[in-house]
């Protein structure tokens, strides 16, 4: 049976630019990330066109991949996908472990090895930490490696979702200097939000960043998080009292309570109607700041606040399949297909039949 795994440090990518497992976020380096940003644009404006998207769709159709998730998800789940059906690979899927042999007390190595008999991929979105890490090490000893993606480890690392968020914030501020020098606020719960703890992570690829930290006490940012801003010089500050920071945000990440890790009501016992968006905090946000949410929602996040045009997280969300359409051509190194296309020059040979993108 699967055994309980212990947060691990990152697995290494393959270097440069490089990737093949995506396991930790501490690994991507700025050059990576403008890569990849870019990359997710230009798919998807190929994308645009019916020959476009039947150029994309025969990149990776010799290609398998798995899901193996054992902890809920919607977006993640779908946007993989999508982004897989986007290139033309095949998916096949473990939602339910007690439809695996898992159930018969087959060993999580032996998993793992099984579904890379079949796979050239594996993504995993698992209850506990560190399952992908040690999925991908395993690979790494046996003589058909195929790569791992962590999509979502426990409380842990999210570092997928953190891709889109860069790409996110790339684009919103694409007009105004990119990601440099904005002041970013975290809010929620932030000692066990996957989400903002890679996020953070990404944050020493850029440059005169602040973040704003507003969570009740016992659900503040951890100490791992905070010591490694602090090794990369990232200043933070930490608040309870979102009014006084709202002003002065360029984006505001808001996330839920993690009610499904507390262990004796931790959640209903602190009051989080102050740390919640509606209308009157949108009065007090600067006119060209933007909100973002991983989601899915809860009540700190008014669904009125969905018809203001600095709401972000539907974009977000639409963007995590670009996004993980980039990184699987990274993955599979299929990149310079879809970098060396004159895209001008196919929009006007092709530009036939837009789709919506
Ligand atoms: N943002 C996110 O990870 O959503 P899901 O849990 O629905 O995949």
């Amino acid at each position: 049976m699967i055994q309980e795994a212990i947060r691990e440090q990152p697995v290494p990518a393959t270097g440069g630019t490089e990737l093949f497992h995506v396991i930790d976020p501490r690994v991507f380096e700025r050059r990576l990330l403008d890569e990849l940003c870019d990359l997710t644009t230009q798919v998807r404006t190929v994308a645009k066109s019916y020959a476009g998207a039947r150029l994309l769709q025969e990149l990776l159709l010799n290609r398998r991949a798995m899901f193996h998730f054992t902890q809920p998800s919607t977006r993640t789940f779908l946007s993989f996908n999508n982004a897989c059906h986007v290139l033309g690979i095949r998916t096949s899927e473990i939602r339910d472990p007690s439809t695996s042999s898992e159930v018969k007390g087959e060993s999580f190595e032996d998993s793992i090895r099984t579904f890379s008999s079949y796979v050239d991929l594996i993504i995993m979105r698992t209850h506990s930490p560190g399952r992908a890490a040690q999925a991908a090490r395993l690979m790494d000893t046996i003589p058909r490696p195929v790569p791992v993606i962590n999509a979502g480890s426990g409380s842990d690392q999210h570092p997928t979702q953190a891709l889109l968020d860069i790409y996110t914030l790339d684009r919103s501020f694409s007009e105004r200097g990119g990601i440099d020098g904005k002041i970013i606020g975290m809010m929620g719960d932030l000692k066990r939000g996957r989400t903002v703890r890679s996020l953070c992570y990404l944050m020493k690829n850029y440059a005169d960043v602040h973040l704003v930290f507003i969570a009740p006490e016992q659900f503040a940012m951890q100490n791992d998080v905070k010591h490694h801003l602090e090794e990369h010089g990232i200043p933070f500050r930490e608040t309870e009292q979102l009014g006084k920071v709202l002003p002065e945000l360029d984006a505001l990440y808001v996330t839920r309570m993690q009610s499904e890790w507390d262990k004796a009501d931790e959640c209903p016992a602190v009051d989080f109607r102050r740390f919640s968006v509606g209308t009157k905090e949108l009065r007090m946000l600067k006119p060209e700041a933007i909100i973002m949410h991983p989601l899915p929602r809860g009540p700190e996040l008014d669904p009125a606040v969905d018809m203001d045009p600095r709401a972000m997280y539907w974009r977000q969300e639409r963007n995590g399949m670009w996004m993980r359409v980039a990184v699987l051509l990274k993955i599979f190194r299929m990149e310079s297909r879809i970098q060396d296309l004159d895209l001008e020059s196919f929009a006007a040979q092709h530009g036939d039949k837009p789709l919506v993108s």
